[in-house]
């Protein structure tokens, strides 16, 4: 494995103070997205979609990297070009979603494990052939009666461990996602102690299996009441939660933290991203950025609705919008 491979793609993601794009939503739930705007769930309108994200004109001014789902990588602008090779023109790392999809957890009611894991190593290479330069894989960990168990939680760390493994082998950059969901009417101190021990569970798992840690990006949910709790917290307490809660669980040897935002509004989430970057700055041993995919492309698909003629201006929506959670990476953003 070289070690310098990985951590070059890294830097070069998060140059200046750029982040991620996540366009990998699976066939399902692109086609739940575009259906709630109005739009025809078919392969041609996700094609059309993904060909407006890839082409969005400064896009790379506040995205260095964009997570894929395998039907686009595989698909091509309408003038012929791989949408991976787009990206690569625009200055843009191609990433790939490798995993698929959370399924119920035999033997534990209302818990799933990320599925995935074979024929991993021979996919990894195809995709890399493709120009994929990192990965995600994502576990969820759902918060509910007697729920997580532990035993979920572990399983899920494991799968995310073994994935991030076989991505380091193939010289791809594992983001390494174990989302703590919002669904529920928990507070946001149960968020915290669900977060932290999940990450302590799976750095205890990535360091036993002998991860790179040097060369991962963890992705994972800020600390946030339940969406059905009915709790109002201010933006500095939430950053206060996320911050003191990832300091206690995640070691400083981890380069980047990419939050994802979770189902929380556009606007929430670059003021959450911005004040833990504001009120932390000297206190944070990692780049804290965003790979969000909602709370930047939600704005722009509102305006779409699939016409020719709104595509200039969905693409400076989300233009604005990456520019935007650059700015919170600085602690400079201005809602
Ligand atoms: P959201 O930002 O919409 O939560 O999505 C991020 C993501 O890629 C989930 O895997």
């Amino acid at each position: 494995m070289d070690r310098q491979i990985l951590k070059n793609t890294i830097k070069e993601i998060f140059a200046g103070s750029k982040g991620i794009l996540a366009m990998d939503e699976s066939i399902s739930t692109a086609n739940k997205r575009l259906g709630a705007k109005g739009i025809p769930q078919n392969e041609e309108m996700r094609r059309k979609y993904r060909e407006l994200i890839v082409t969005t004109p400064g896009l790379n001014q506040g995205i260095g990297g964009a997570i894929l789902c395998d039907e686009t990588i595989n698909q091509k602008t309408n003038d012929g070009r791989p949408m991976a090779d787009v990206l690569k023109e625009a200055g843009i790392i191609p990433g790939i979603k490798v995993d698929k999809g959370a399924k119920a957890l035999a033997g534990f009611q209302n818990e799933k494990v990320t599925e995935g894991l074979d024929g991993l190593r021979e996919r990894l290479i195809d995709y890399k052939k493709k120009g994929a330069r990192f990965a995600k894989w994502r576990a969820v960990i759902t918060i509910g009666k007697n729920i997580p168990t532990k035993a979920c939680i572990e399983a899920n760390a494991h799968a995310l461990t073994r994935y991030a493994g076989l991505c380091q082998e193939a010289g791809i950059v594992p983001i390494v996602e174990p989302e703590v969901l919002m669904d529920g009417d928990h507070n946001l101190q149960k968020c915290y102690d669900v977060t932290e021990e999940t990450l302590k569970i799976l750095f205890f798992e990535l360091y036993k299996y002998r991860i790179d840690l040097e060369g991962i990006i963890l992705k994972p949910n800020m600390v946030l009441a339940g969406k059905e709790s009915g709790e109002k917290n201010s933006v500095d307490d939430v950053a206060k939660a996320t911050v003191n809660c990832f300091l206690e669980s995640v070691p400083a040897a981890v380069p980047a933290i990419a939050f994802l935002s979770g189902g929380q509004s556009a606007q929430e989430a670059s003021a959450h991203l911005n004040a833990i970057n504001k009120n932390f700055k000297n206190r944070l041993p990692w780049i804290v950025a965003f790979s969000f995919a909602r709370a930047i492309q939600q704005p722009a698909l509102d305006v779409w609705d699939w016409e020719d003629s709104k595509c200039e201006k969905a693409q400076k929506v989300l233009a604005r919008r990456a520019k935007f959670n650059a700015e919170a990476r600085q602690g400079n953003y201005d809602s």
